[in-house]
């Protein structure tokens, strides 16, 4: 019983090694393309994606300008075009899986149709949060995104 226990304990601590990509004193993160192939996700796949790595695990909250000039760094440093976040839309606002107060740091001044983000511009609403490289010649900045289309995500979990 003692040897289960331990090996269970050993096995657990593994994955947990595995699972954390980078370690920021409060949070800890996992980027989704170097664990699945590269694979994409609507907006709730990807999420789900986080929340299966284990107890803790959501799509990232970026709540400051430090996590946020982060993200920026990995997305540039990995050369993505685009990932998920855990933000979404909730009536007039957007929330974070993390419950920390939304702060629109970072949207883009532009988008499909030229004008500031968040533009629900997309026929259906576009109702979730992405960062995106430069897409429309913007830098790395936030968008609001229809939920169906498909990328990869960036997920969190806290300390
Ligand atoms: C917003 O994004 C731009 C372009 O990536 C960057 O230069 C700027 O520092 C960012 N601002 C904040 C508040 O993170």
């Amino acid at each position: 019983m003692k040897v289960l226990l331990f090996l269970t304990v050993v096995a657990v601590a593994l994955g947990d090694d595995d699972v954390v990509d980078e370690d920021r004193g409060d949070s800890e993160y996992h980027f989704a393309w170097l664990h699945d192939g590269g694979r994409t996700y609507d907006w709730q796949g990807a999420n789900s994606y986080c929340s299966s790595l284990g107890r803790g695990w959501k799509g990232i909250s970026i709540e400051t300008r430090e996590e946020n000039d982060f993200v920026t760094d990995v997305i540039e440093h990995h050369e993505l075009p685009w990932v998920w976040t855990g933000g979404q839309r909730r009536g007039r606002d957007f929330v974070w899986p993390s419950g920390a107060r939304f702060v629109g740091l970072n949207w883009s001044h532009t988008g499909g149709k030229k004008q500031p983000q968040p533009d629900n511009r997309e026929q259906g609403g576009e109702n979730c949060v992405a960062v995106l490289n430069d897409f429309y010649d913007d830098g790395v900045r936030w968008h609001d995104i229809a939920c169906h289309h498909e990328k990869s995500i960036i997920c969190e979990r806290d300390d």
